[in-house]
């Protein structure tokens, strides 16, 4: 907490370390009431940064110095200087020893960075700056160092004391303590630091490297949640053999452990050899887990591994090169994913995710660039540009290289820069060394941040036989960038011809065609391809499976975009032909609304999904992915100014005409999944995924009937689910519905049966904060005094405040600014108790230049209030600062 105002960071200040530390050996001893660490540090002036003896400047913050040593002589007061930030003395040699004893109290941090306590279990978070508030350090990714650690604590209350590496020694003390020792053999920075101590339970297994070394898999968790343990081991066991299959990248210690706990501000962490998980991605069971939430758990388990080697044994010099390893690690869980499940539904779910959130984060005040030039508070820059948009960079590089250039570069990647801390930069040399090209432009995703437009017109000449498409780019300014350049865009193409048959590919002044479907690289701000030998008008298929991430434009008529969604054979296009489909038919209906004419809908539509749903030859997880309109945060984003109101009623209307319309081919598919979910016991398969997400859509449609047989259905499908996928679904949509008493019955049964998972009542909250019918402000109010919430656990912040606040518009926008004061009073009491949490909770408040006039102001007067509320931390200030410039 600070009340001076932080200070910026810049990328172009960075310099190298002036000390390098060899060995770190760390001894904690755990009190309840307080923890007092021992570091040893074996030291010696970085050689890169020339002779001569600097003053060494230790980071730390939040501890106590009780003693500090400088090789074998105790220090005093007038030894050292120390602030609220750092320890600073001077060395008297090239090599030295610092001893230093600190007091931490992480039974009373609630910030959940450093070590802190997570119920009854320690444990820590260090990545970007927590491990300075552990013990003085140079709290810096380009210090690598080798860390042994031994953990004392009390043996009845805390059984199992882990660390990085692999265990070396332990015993006992008679006064009812114990200790262990644990080593890692591999040198690395202070963040991937971990220490974890509790009375914990662990489920174990075995995996053989693809050298045949033996691997101990373990997942520790509380008594409680052993069996909902095997999901994740499954998909432990997949990620560690496909990044073998798919990269060449195998395990390096001879244990690999994950810890579930409740409280932790993200998803999970990638200690080396000892990774830390919300417990929300890592338990998992057909009763209290959803499809998503099995898939998920799926997904993060791959991606905190992947970071062993795209992160933890090749790391970042600093933290403006953060997607050096988390743009890379969610490419590489995203190619996981892909192919564990559906890669087409794979794609359709990321980049419906990146076009909805990262755009509008692309678009708003804190908008940056996939390596950022400058920050205030690092923990504000894990980012969906920093991740998802850092992802689509390197899919980009992917798609320009094709699948073995690509794999060629990323070998040499790891192999040249095994153990060592680097840039983005290095990375993309990597990839142009290994294949001979130049990728100067490329980068240029690197250093501009906002969403860039293409534009494509089309001309065919009848008599030449041509096609000429011109494209015309354009990035819309961002915060400290008026103007940018052109970027190299992928973009991925075919033509159909009247059949939907793909035409062969000539460009002109090229000898023969290749093939019916390539990519071109777009790099000017205008440029024209011609296309010759083509026999007839065709319809081109543009940016296939997403291939940059642009808005793209192209003059479609909805009967084109019919055409498409029936014909393209990239079945990533389809969708997205429906989408646009459904974009233009929604945007109709919003301004009929806002104009106060009847809203009509395009039977279009109407037509379109009929024909998808009556297709028993689709992939039901297609059916259900076209079936889904684009969602309110979407049309929102799309909008130039979002009349929230509208957009609501705009896509309730649509969704009950498609109901009305399509209540009979709904119901029949409805009513055969549901029959087959009865007979089947639950499956964490792609296939069954499929079917209960189609089931569960029409569902979703169906009860806007209001008929009684739906109802019934909902009923039937809530009681005697087996698995939490249908049982919430069924729940939703009581919840969303007129039927009161239904819906509290479910709602009442639901909480007793769950009220001790508290991830399952978190999914409890998250229904009713979603619910858009009136008064939801009110039901998050009194919800927050339901005795499962509490303020200080972040997944119940999101659960309940995040899901209000960012998925249910209609409600958080209401029109006299009431919900935004709610925010805003969340803020303030999250921004002393946790400030990242607090500083993440603003966003929807941020994106006020959405929004009319009247919105704006509500929303703009809410943060400056924030800005005034008292000492805030630099993450609150800092976003509070840049929305309000
Ligand atoms: N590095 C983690 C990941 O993406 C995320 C994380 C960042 C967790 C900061 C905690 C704190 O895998
Ligand atoms: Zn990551």
């Amino acid at each position: 907490m600070r009340t001076e105002q932080p200070r910026t960071i810049y990328l172009k200040d960075y310099q190298a370390p002036d000390y390098l530390i060899d060995e770190t050996h760390l001894t904690f001893e755990l009190h309840e009431d307080r923890t007092l660490v021992h570091a040893q540090l074996v030291m010696r002036r970085n050689p890169a940064r020339g002779s001569g003896l600097p003053p060494l400047v230790l980071d730390g913050q939040q501890l106590e110095l009780l003693s500090i040593r400088l090789n074998d002589r105790e220090l005093g007061a007038h030894d050292y200087l120390l602030d609220d930030r750092h320890l600073t003395l001077q060395p008297d040699s090239a090599e030295f020893v610092i001893d230093s004893s600190v007091c931490i109290h992480p039974e009373s941090n609630t910030a959940l960075e450093g070590l802190y306590k997570s119920g009854k279990m320690f444990c820590t978070q260090c990545e970007a700056e927590g491990f300075r508030k552990i013990t003085y350090y140079l709290d810096r990714p380009d210090v690598m160092s080798k860390f042994t650690t031994t953990v004392s604590a009390d043996r009845q209350r805390y059984p199992v004391l882990l660390s990085n590496g692999n265990p070396i020694t332990s015993g006992s003390e008679d006064n009812g303590r114990h200790w262990a020792t644990w080593e890692d053999p591999f040198r690395k920075p202070a963040y991937l630091f971990a220490l974890v101590a509790g009375d914990l339970w662990c489920v174990e297994d075995q995996f053989t490297t693809m050298s045949q070394r033996e691997v101990a898999l373990r997942i520790y968790v509380e008594p409680e949640n052993l069996d909902k343990c095997q999901h994740a081991m499954d998909s432990l066991k997949r990620a560690m053999r496909w990044d073998e299959e798919a990269y060449g990248r195998e395990y390096d210690l001879d244990i690999f452990m994950i810890v579930a706990v409740n409280d932790f501000n993200m998803g999970a962490m990638e200690n080396k050899g000892l990774n830390i998980f919300n417990s929300s991605a890592v338990l998992a069971k057909a009763e209290t887990a959803t499809d998503a939430a099995h898939q998920r758990v799926e997904a993060i388990v791959a991606h905190e591994y992947f970071h062993n080697w795209s992160g933890n044994r090749v790391t970042c010099r600093d933290w403006f090169q953060l997607s050096l390893k988390e743009g890379f690690t969610v490419f590489r869980d995203a190619g996981f994913s892909a192919d564990m499940n559906s890669p087409t539904v794979k794609r359709i779910e990321d980049v419906a995710y990146l076009r909805t959130h990262q755009f509008a984060e692309d678009a708003g005040p804190m908008a940056h660039s996939v390596r950022p030039d400058a920050y205030m508070e690092i923990s504000n820059f894990y980012t969906l540009t920093v991740y998802e948009k850092g992802a689509e960079v390197v899919r980009m590089i992917q798609t320009l290289l094709g699948a073995e250039g690509f794999r060629k570069g990323s070998d040499l990647y790891f192999q040249r820069h095994d153990g060592q801390a680097v840039t983005c930069d290095d990375f993309v040399k990597a990839m142009e060394d290994a294949n001979g090209v130049d990728l100067a432009q490329f980068k240029r995703w690197y250093s501009q941040a906002g969403t860039p437009r293409l534009e494509v017109g089309s001309a065919y000449d009848a008599e030449a036989k041509t096609l000429t498409l011109t494209f015309r780019q354009l990035c819309p300014p961002s915060p400290g960038q008026a103007h940018k350049e052109p970027f190299v865009i992928p973009v991925d193409l075919a033509l159909l011809d009247g059949q939907g048959r793909e035409l062969p590919l000539r460009l002109a002044g090229e000898a023969a065609a290749s093939g019916t479907s390539r990519v071109l690289a777009v790099n000017e701000a205008e440029q024209s391809f011609t296309f010759v030998d083509i026999p007839e008008q065709p319809l081109p298929s543009l940016l296939r499976g997403f291939s940059a991430p642009v808005k793209l434009s192209f003059p479609y008529s909805r009967d084109q975009l019919m055409f498409l969604m029936q014909h393209d054979s990239d079945g990533f296009n389809r969708w997205e032909a429906g989408q646009q489909l459904a974009v233009q038919v929604l945007q109709e209906l919003i301004g009929q609304r806002q104009r106060g004419e009847p809203m009509v809908l395009d039977r279009r539509l109407v037509a379109a999904l009929k024909s998808v749903l009556e297709n028993d030859g689709l992939d039901q997880a297609m059916v259900a992915e076209m079936l889904s309109l684009p969602g309110e945060a979407y049309l929102i984003e799309i909008s130039e100014v979002a009349d929230v109101d509208a957009i609501h009623a705009a896509r309730e209307f649509a969704r009950r005409e498609l109901a009305e319309a399509l209540f009979e081919p709904l119901w029949q598919r409805y009513q055969a999944n549901r029959q087959a979910s009865r007979q089947s016991a639950y499956v964490a398969t792609a296939e069954h995924f499929a079917r209960r997400s189609l089931q569960n859509i029409a569902l979703s449609y169906l009860m806007l009937s209001e008929k009684p047989e739906v109802l019934e259905a909902a009923q039937e499908q809530y009681r005697e689910a087996d698995n939490m996928t249908e049982r919430l679904a069924a729940l939703a949509v009581l919840v969303n519905s007129p039927f009161e008493e239904a819906k509290a019955e479910g709602l009442a049964l639901f909480a007793d049966r769950f009220k001790d998972d508290p991830l399952v009542m978190d999914q409890w909250f998250s229904v009713q904060a979603g619910c858009p019918l009136p008064g939801g402000l009110e039901r998050v109010r009194a919800l927050m005094q339901h005795p499962a919430f509490t303020i200080k656990n972040p997944n119940k912040v999101r659960a309940l405040i995040g899901a209000f606040a960012n998925q249910n518009h209609a409600n958080f926008h209401r029109d006299d600014g009431e919900s935004y004061r709610f925010l805003a009073d969340q803020v303030i009491m999250l921004n002393a108790l946790n400030p990242q949490i607090a500083a993440r909770q603003l966003a929807p408040l941020t994106r006020w230049r959405k929004y009319d006039l009247s919105r704006q102001a509500l929303m703009k007067a809410e943060l400056e209030r924030i800005l005034v509320s008292g000492s805030l931390s630099s993450d609150v200030y800092e976003v509070v600062s840049k929305s309000l410039a």
